[in-house]
């Protein structure tokens, strides 16, 4: 459902440029849910952000279910991120002037969905995630572990085809991080949602299917988890 290919990135500030990606090449099946793993410094939000969309890489391709992100125009890619692509972030990014529940429903108030049924949808997610009773509140009245799970809510609403967290625990304590990863776990067994998660913490990286490691720019490891044992001996194909 994602495959990258050959892809390699470098920054231009003038006359100064970074190679910071080189000649990265994996798959991810539908369904899955895979570590990013790596240093800081190593590359890992900028492959979030290129699989994401948000850029383009100096080379290589990157397709989300047979769509090449990089051939399309500006416009098509902001249409086909908003349908397919789903977003966690580090710092939550909540809207602090919206309620839980508004916060959730915030990407199909976009989409110009009816408001009885973002309601009725937000609502369950909120259930799903554990805090159907902080609905009413507005994020500042949440703990770091519950904002947390409010933009995991917001991340699903518009049932993407993928989500991409970036460091999702890297602002809470390690209690609150094993909730949130098992959240996370939880979700993607009962919905099938396809997973991509960046960490830099290697306790985190070996809870998920399989994990990609990122050294220097270098892709070094792929490889599965020995509890998602895989016929093709940890090899990784396209889809
Ligand atoms: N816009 C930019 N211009 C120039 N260099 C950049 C830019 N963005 C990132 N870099 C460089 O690219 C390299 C990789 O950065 P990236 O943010 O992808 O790392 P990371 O693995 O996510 O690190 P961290 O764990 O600290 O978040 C770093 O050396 C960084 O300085
Ligand atoms: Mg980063």
């Amino acid at each position: 459902m994602l495959r990258v290919e050959k892809v390699s990135h470098t920054f231009k500030n003038g006359s100064e440029t970074t190679s910071v990606l080189h000649d990265i090449n994996f798959a991810v099946k539908q369904g899955e849910m895979v570590a990013l793993l790596g240093s800081s410094g190593s590359g890992k939000s900028t492959m979030l952000n290129l699989m994401a969309g948000l850029m383009k890489p100096t080379e290589g391709h990157i397709f989300i279910a047979d769509h090449d992100l990089v051939k399309m125009s500006e416009n098509k890619l902001s249409v086909f991120r908003r349908k397919h692509i789903g977003f966690i972030f580090q710092a939550y990014e909540l809207i602090t002037s919206l309620t839980v529940r508004e916060n959730v429903e915030l990407p199909l108030v976009f989409q110009s969905v009816a408001p009885s049924i973002r309601k009725q949808k937000a609502m369950a997610l909120l259930e799903n995630v554990g805090i159907p009773d902080k609905a009413d509140l507005f994020p500042s009245q949440l703990s770091g572990g519950q904002q947390q799970r409010v933009s995991i809510a917001r991340s699903l609403i518009t049932e993407p085809s993928v989500i991409f967290a970036d460091e999702p625990t890297g602002n809470l304590d390690s209690k609150t991080e094993k909730e949130i990863i098992g959240i996370l776990l939880n979700l993607n067994k009962k919905m099938k949602t396809t997973f991509i998660v960046v960490t830099h913490d290697q306790e985190v990286a070996e809870q998920m299917q399989r994990i990609f490691t990122l050294r220097d720019g270098y892709m070094i490891t792929k490889k599965q988890t020995p509890a998602e044992p895989e016929s093709e001996g940890g090899e990784v194909h396209a889809d």
